[in-house]
């Protein structure tokens, strides 16, 4: 299967099904001496593992990572980083019910048509599972980046019809929130939507907002390469994001230029800044310094409780239940997805950017 790939010079290959015998990642072009154990990926994961509230699934996996090769004495070597994450807590027999099965809103008849065939034990390739190894090399990305001061801001904006309310921002509860919302107020109404999406065996969409700041300018390119591009790329390769927005996003189609244009001023000392940043850090394809602000939409998730209308292989309808354990909400666990694939964008950009410039170039081999 092709396309389990993903970046240029920091390029990392996930591997893994939801019920085999683990899930894991390859993450080649690191550079050398970074310092990194399982501990530095570890509480990553522990964001993404399911069980974590009573809106996640119930199936209780560790998530616990080995790094398998690419460190010597706690440091990377630059040769391939390779994580593995072993699955523990499979209930294959819940999915038997489904095997001849084509459920509403999931990858199973599309798979199918592809392959031919279909490993229909909890999603299998197309499981939400797969972003572990996403998450996995995502901290490594995080930790390169933060060598060069990037930082990150992920909270989940909307759940439903509930938004936060940016006069209400506290940033520094959306990790011990089990919502992962900055905002408390929002977060109780989200609560009461999510027991009554509970109570009628149905779930719930929502939105991930991921502010990436001190992002060096220069990252990204002016044609196909553009760094707004590639995030899109990344972020809507997460299972159940259905738009990307940066910046402003959809809202500049209802704006004016004079409105939507970022003016270039002067502070007291003369020292040029951004007045706004409608763009979100990106023009032209390439960041211009100020924070990234990338916002990813989230469908419902496609297992509910209720009885739905399948279709089943050999070709007719039938009313069923699924059963077998889900998210009613997708967007609590993948605010941390959403933060690794921005990270991994960035750090493959920032490497590409190397050879942007002979004067870079000769820098690097001390020629300047
Ligand atoms: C972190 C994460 C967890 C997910 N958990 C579930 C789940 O428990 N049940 C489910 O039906 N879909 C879940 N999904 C969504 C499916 O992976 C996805 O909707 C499905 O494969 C169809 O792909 P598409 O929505 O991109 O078309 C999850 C996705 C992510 C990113």
């Amino acid at each position: 299967m092709a396309g389990s790939s993903f970046g240029t010079i920091f390029r990392i290959t996930t591997w893994g099904e939801s019920h085999g015998k683990g899930i894991g990642v390859v993450v080649d072009g690191c550079p050398a001496g970074i310092p990194l154990t399982e501990d530095d990926i570890q509480p990553y994961l522990d964001l993404r593992k399911p069980g974590q509230n009573r809106y996640t699934t119930k199936r209780a996996e560790a998530d616990s990572v080995e790094i398998l090769s690419g460190t010597f004495e706690g440091r990377t070597t630059g040769t391939p980083i390779s994580l593995l994450v072993r699955n523990t807590d499979q209930r294959s027999r819940d999915y038997g019910s489904i095997s001849e099965l084509y459920r509403p809103g999931h990858a199973d008849y599309t798979f199918d048509q592809k392959y031919g065939f279909r490993d229909y034990r909890g999603g299998g390739r197309s499981s939400g599972r797969e972003t572990i190894g996403r998450v996995a090399a995502g901290a490594i990305a995080i930790r390169l980046l933060s060598e060069l001061g990037v930082t990150f801001t992920t909270y989940v904006s909307a759940i439903g019809p509930v938004c936060i309310d940016r006069n209400h921002m506290d940033y520094t509860r959306i990790w011990e929130s089990d919502l992962r919302m900055p905002d408390a107020r929002a977060e109780e109404r989200a609560r009461a939507w999510l027991e009554e999406c509970l109570q009628s065996q149905d779930s719930s969409g929502g939105t991930i907002e991921c502010i990436a700041e001190h992002v060096p300018a220069g990252l990204g390119d002016p044609a196909f390469e553009k760094l707004d591009a590639a995030l899109a790329k990344a972020i809507m390769s997460i299972g159940a994001v259905k738009a990307v927005e940066i910046g402003d996003g959809t809202e500049v189609s209802k704006s004016r230029g004079s409105e939507n244009n970022d003016f270039y001023l002067e502070n007291a000392d003369g020292i040029p800044y951004k007045s706004t940043n409608h763009s979100g850090g990106i023009l032209g394809g390439i960041s211009d310094g100020s924070p990234i602000r990338i916002r990813a939409s989230f469908k419902p998730t496609p297992s509910i409780g209720q009885p739905q209308s399948m279709l089943t292989r050999d070709g007719h309808c039938v009313t069923e239940v699924i059963h077998g354990r889900h998210d009613p909400v997708i967007v609590t666990r993948a605010a941390i997805v959403v933060e690794a694939m921005a990270a991994l964008t960035l750090a493959d950009h920032l490497l590409l950017n190397l050879s942007s410039k002979i004067e870079t170039v000769k820098k690097i081999y001390g020629r300047d």
